[in-house]
Parts: C-alpha cells; structure tokens; sequence
C-alpha cells in the first residue's frame, strides 16, 4: 500500500512537472536551436545505424525528436512518454509515421509488443533514479532488460567524473541482467557557456 501510494505520488510530481515545461511551449529543451542536442541525436542514431529495425520501442519520447528518426529506420516503432502535453506533440511531429504512441509510466507499463528488437532509453532514467522510489527504480530496470530482445541504446548527458560513473552504472545494471556493450561513445559539443557531454551506450543481448 506505502509502495503504490509513494509511487502514484512520485508519478504525479514528474508528470505534474513535465506537463509545465512542455505547457510553456513547443521545444523547451531547444532541440532544434541547441548543437549539443543535434549531436547528441545524431550520435544515438550512428550507434544503432547499419540495420533495419522489426519492432523498436522509446521510452520517454518527450516531443518525439528522435522518434522520428526511429521511424525512419525501423519497421515499427512504440513509443510511451508521461506526459500528455509532450506526447500530443510527439504525436502531431511524427504524424502518417504509423508511431504507436502510449501515455503511461515505464513501472507500471505492460510492455505490449515486447519483446522488441531496439530499446532506446535516452535521457530518461534519471527520472526514475531517485531516492525515494529505488525498488521501483529497479522493477524497472528488471522490465526494461525483459523487453529488449536485441538492442538496447543508452544515452545520458553528465556535467561532471560524478555523473559520468552514475551513467556508467545504468549500462553495468545492463551488462549484469545478460547484455554485452557492442559499443560507447562520449559526445560533447558547445552550447552557449556550457558543453554538455552524454554517454552513449550500445549493448545487445549476449
Ligand atoms: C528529457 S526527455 C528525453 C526525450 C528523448 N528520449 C531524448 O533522448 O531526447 C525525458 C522524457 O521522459 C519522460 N518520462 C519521465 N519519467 C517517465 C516515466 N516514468 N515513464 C515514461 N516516461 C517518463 C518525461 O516526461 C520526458 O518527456
């Protein structure tokens, strides 16, 4: 009973937060003006290049930036996001794509279609890497391993040696539920006073 209330609540404040950035208006994390997430996207797309997708699925598609590109080289994409603002914008920017969109938590989603072939996860577990939900944080990580039948793509910015080991850490947590790292990149790229980095991380089922 303490665990479904602590984690509707959590659900509701990400969910809550979201729909406020999202609210503000279209691209609130300047995708489209920012070099750092251009290269970020492309990076993600190079590490899964080479193959044509059967059955791949995003896990916080936001407004669908790189699920349109998913689109472009898979067969059939799913897509799950939290927020409805974002998600009704993932929608309009990936329209006649034949995307399968779904509005829900990863905890508690039940992974229809699995298993899938790509598994993107991009920029999206540190939303569920807190405190006070860690077993949850961990059910999920469990359910996310199940539905990756092939590939399963990583992709999280760090600003520090800190949050790098932390974003190392989620490809372990990978590596020991039966993937092997295909292969790993450091992308960094200014934008504006700052350079952000992301680790980006290919692995495979072993
Ligand atoms: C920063 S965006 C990342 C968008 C995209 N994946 C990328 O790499 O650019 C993270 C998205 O994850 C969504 N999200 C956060 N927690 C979630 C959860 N528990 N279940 C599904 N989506 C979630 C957020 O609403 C947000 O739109």
């Amino acid at each position: 009973m303490l665990k479904a209330l602590r984690l509707a609540w959590h659900r509701w404040t990400v969910r809550r937060k979201m729909d406020r950035v999202f609210g503000r208006g279209k691209d609130p994390y300047r995708y489209a003006a920012s070099p750092y997430e251009t290269a970020r996207l492309d990076a993600m797309e190079k590490a899964v290049a080479g193959r044509r997708y059967k059955n791949a699925l995003e896990v916080g598609a936001a407004e669908g930036h790189f699920t349109r590109r998913m689109a472009a080289f898979s067969v059939a994409v799913t897509a799950l996001e939290l927020s409805p603002v974002a998600l009704a914008r993932a929608r309009e920017a990936t329209t006649g794509l034949g995307v399968s969109f779904h509005l829900g938590d990863v905890r508690v989603w039940d992974g229809a279609g699995a298993p899938f072939d790509l598994v993107v996860l991009g920029e999206v577990l540190y939303y569920l890497d807190k405190p006070l939900v860690q077993e949850e944080f961990e059910e999920a990580l469990e359910r996310m391993a199940a539905w990756a039948g092939g590939r399963l793509l990583l992709a999280h910015g760090f600003a520090d040696p800190a949050e790098r080991a932390r974003r190392e850490h989620y490809r372990a947590r990978f590596e020991a539920r039966g993937f092997r790292l295909v292969s790993e990149t450091v992308v960094s790229a200014r934008d504006g006073d700052i350079t952000p980095s992301c680790l980006v991380s290919l692995l495979e089922r072993a």
